[in-house]
């Protein structure tokens, strides 16, 4: 999250800046609060009016402006701020900074700001290809700025080379790790997604878990600098950026997996984990024919329970391990227990009732459980947010427990 964290956003004039509009957003939906600057050639890409209804700001266009100089004026813009982000950013633009000219608003703010810079460079690949930009961009390395992309990837002219501008969400994390950074050097472990277990080479076991909470937690902790491994049953969503990703299908897979990430600080287990397996797997497809004798070749056996097994390791325990507990009713009641028999030190507890449409939707309503040896049981109600805010407040809320001791 980035939380009241401002950023100046600088918009010049390239064909990415039709990127930086969903960049806007994102900043604006992790809190920031973003002042656009966008550059006269920029204007040519985006127009002020959509750049400022994103922002929810007045955008900021000439030097010379009578009213912008009186009411804030290049020098506030350029340190009421707690990082500059040029996205685009042109060779044109990376030129007259690595020079000092400053002959517009932007490169005026630019020369004057004593804050962070983060550029995203966007050009033709020959541009940044030339040892003029390469010169400059390594230039302005050295005296601090920080830069982003470009990326790899079909040009707007159907060229194929390097200069694609990163994407919003990889410019986002690179805000984030600039500005918000309090689970930096922390490991994080977290569980997705259902289980699968197999009952033949075709048929399985599963349930309706999509993934979205828990890979949404993950991005979230990497966001705050943690280094996450997520070890997912089979889920649609996207792997989360900035995460090592480790695929899995059956409960006992997901186990191997866990202990395999072990040592970490914090682990939290999201994950729809089916219950109970098949005890045995048959070789072969079963036949309509062998319907009959499905009871019996169906005996279930119990699964191990992850979460209770990283509560109980002796001399890697994570310091956190956090559950959840999705219930249909009594909710706090059961997570109470839960808490208790599995050992671990919060439980999220949600109603994943029918008619809360919480399975595979994308909201949900949180109560936290904490366990405190002097304190006893704490509860916390979270407002019903979306999954991808609850990741983001367990995430920060880790971060409040774990990141100063890091
Ligand atoms: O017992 P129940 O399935 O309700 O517990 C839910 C919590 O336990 C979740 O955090 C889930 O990820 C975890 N769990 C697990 N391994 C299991 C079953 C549940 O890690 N076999």
């Amino acid at each position: 999250m980035l939380s009241n964290l401002r950023v100046l956003l600088i918009i010049s004039g390239g064909i990415a800046a039709y990127k930086s509009l969903e960049l806007i957003r994102s900043l604006k939906a992790e809190g920031a609060h973003v002042r656009p600057i966008l550059t006269k050639a920029g204007r040519e890409f985006v127009t002020p009016l959509s750049v400022s209804s994103l922002a929810r700001e007045k955008v900021h266009e000439d030097l010379f402006s009578l009213t912008d100089e009186s009411e804030i004026g290049h020098i506030r813009l350029a340190r009421e701020t707690d990082l500059v982000v040029v996205a685009p950013a042109t060779a044109d633009i990376l030129a007259k900074m690595n020079h000092g000219i400053a002959d517009d608003l932007a490169t005026t703010v630019l020369l004057a700001t004593d804050r962070p810079i983060l550029v995203a460079p966007a050009m033709n690949s020959r541009m940044w290809e030339n040892a003029a930009t390469q010169c400059n961009i390594a230039n302005l390395k050295s005296h601090g700025v920080m830069t982003v992309g470009p990326a790899l990837g079909e040009l707007a002219e159907g060229e194929f080379g390097i200069g694609r501008m990163a994407e919003p969400a990889e410019i986002l994390l690179a805000v984030e790790a600039v500005l918000g950074n309090p689970l930096s050097g922390v490991r994080a472990l977290v569980t997705s997604g259902p289980t699968y277990e197999p009952i033949d080479p075709i048929r399985y076991i599963a349930n309706r878990s999509s993934g979205k909470q828990g890979h949404a937690i993950a991005g979230a902790c990497a966001r705050l600098g943690a280094d996450v491994t997520l070890v997912t049953g089979p889920s649609t969503e996207a792997e989360p950026l900035g995460v090592s990703t480790v695929h899995v299908e059956t409960a006992r897979d997901m186990l191997r997996a866990c202990i395999d990430a072990l040592p970490v600080d914090f682990a939290i287990c999201a994950a729809a984990v089916s219950d109970w397996r098949p005890e045995s797997v048959h070789g072969q497809k079963l036949k309509k024919g062998q319907a009959a004798a499905l009871p019996a070749n169906l005996r279930l056996v119990e699964n191990p329970d992850i979460l209770a097994t990283l509560a109980v390791r002796e001399n890697d325990r994570p310091k956190l391990v956090i559950g959840f507990a999705a219930e249909t009713h009594d909710v706090v009641a059961y997570a109470r227990a839960k808490l208790a028999s599995k050992g671990c030190d919060w439980i999220l507890a949600n109603d994943v009732s029918a008619e809360t449409g919480t399975f595979g939707g994308d909201h949900n309503k949180i109560h936290l459980l904490t366990r405190d040896v002097e304190s006893g049981v704490g509860i916390e109600e979270w407002p019903q947010s979306s999954k991808r805010d609850i990741a983001a407040r367990l995430a920060e809320r880790v971060a409040r427990v774990l990141g100063a001791a890091a």
